[in-house]
């Protein structure tokens, strides 16, 4: 019997990265878990292994390009090289303002969330490039399309769209896509944390959702699955909003004159 392609997920282990190894999982895909959650990474890995699937769990600090090259370089001898790459690790703050943020936090944030795309993107991608093929999903944002006050996190986010067109281009010529998915609010355990916290109103998110609700991580599972399957073969570069309709809804829905309907 073939085995099924390699994708390895960073961030696996929680949320939309774990709603992803599961999806990918399904979909016959041999699955590399690289994350700082050990339990988690080990749980996910343990339970796509008892649904018959193969999958793996590496610890791994996304912002150590030296790690993750090491991890690389044992998932290609454990499993072979990787078809799949999918870069959901990330760290998601709290609202504060440029003046007043920790700069420590706001330094780590983009050595994680950005600096730690790249890296994967680079270890993987040489990877992808020997074998001449390859798919690169990012984890965007609506973050990536308007600002919003989460000063490490929002410009971070626009930066990954911006690098996910760069390297569509410089790896489109080696036969590798490089797209990004951009979710609005995902019900991920940052965001409960959040609600619990009482720092996140849910009412008042779902409000400015065209939909009226939010995705779910396997929604955006569901969009990081297609842009690496074949259905998928003549698109690259782009960022596909999975937002229930935030980025139309947002300015429309505040309007200082009023929605022309009763609520
Ligand atoms: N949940 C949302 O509302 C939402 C919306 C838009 C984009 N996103 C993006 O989706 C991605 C996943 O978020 P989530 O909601 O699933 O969060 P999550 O916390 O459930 O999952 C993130 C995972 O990344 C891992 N991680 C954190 N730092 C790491 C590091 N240095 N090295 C390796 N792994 C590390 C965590 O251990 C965790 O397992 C993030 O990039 C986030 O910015 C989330």
């Amino acid at each position: 019997m073939t085995k099924g392609p390699v994708a390895v997920v960073t961030g696996g282990a929680s949320g939309i990265g774990e709603a992803t190894s599961r999806r990918l999982a399904a979909d016959g895909c041999r699955i590399a878990i690289l994350d700082v959650n050990k339990d988690g990474g080990e749980r996910v890995a343990k339970a796509l292994s008892a649904a018959g699937g193969e999958a793996r769990y590496y610890a791994c600090d996304v912002a150590d390009a030296k790690a993750v090259d090491a991890v690389a370089a044992q998932v290609a001898k454990d499993m072979g090289p990787a078809h799949i790459l999918v870069t959901s690790a990330g760290l998601i703050p709290n609202t504060e303002s440029v003046m007043d943020m920790d700069l420590e936090a706001h330094d780590r944030m983009w050595r994680v969330n950005y600096n730690g795309t790249i890296h994967a993107c680079r270890s993987f991608g040489r990877q992808m490039i020997a074998e001449k093929r390859g798919a690169i999903v990012t984890l965007g944002s609506i973050n990536s399309r308007l600002p919003l006050p989460l000063p490490a996190y929002n410009p971070g986010k626009a930066a990954i769209e911006r690098l996910t067109q760069l390297l569509a281009v410089e790896l489109g010529r080696h036969g590798i896509r490089v797209n990004s998915v951009g979710p609005t609010y995902v019900m991920t355990p940052p965001l409960r944390a959040k609600v619990e916290a009482g720092q996140r109103d849910m009412n008042k998110i779902m409000g400015v959702h065209a939909l009226g609700r939010l995705p779910e991580p396997k929604d955006i599972a569901d969009a990081i699955a297609y842009l690496c399957s074949d259905q998928a073969a003549s698109i690259t570069g782009i960022l596909l909003p999975v937002d229930a309709g935030w980025l139309a809804a947002v300015s429309y829905r505040t309007y200082a004159g009023g929605v022309p309907w009763k609520e």
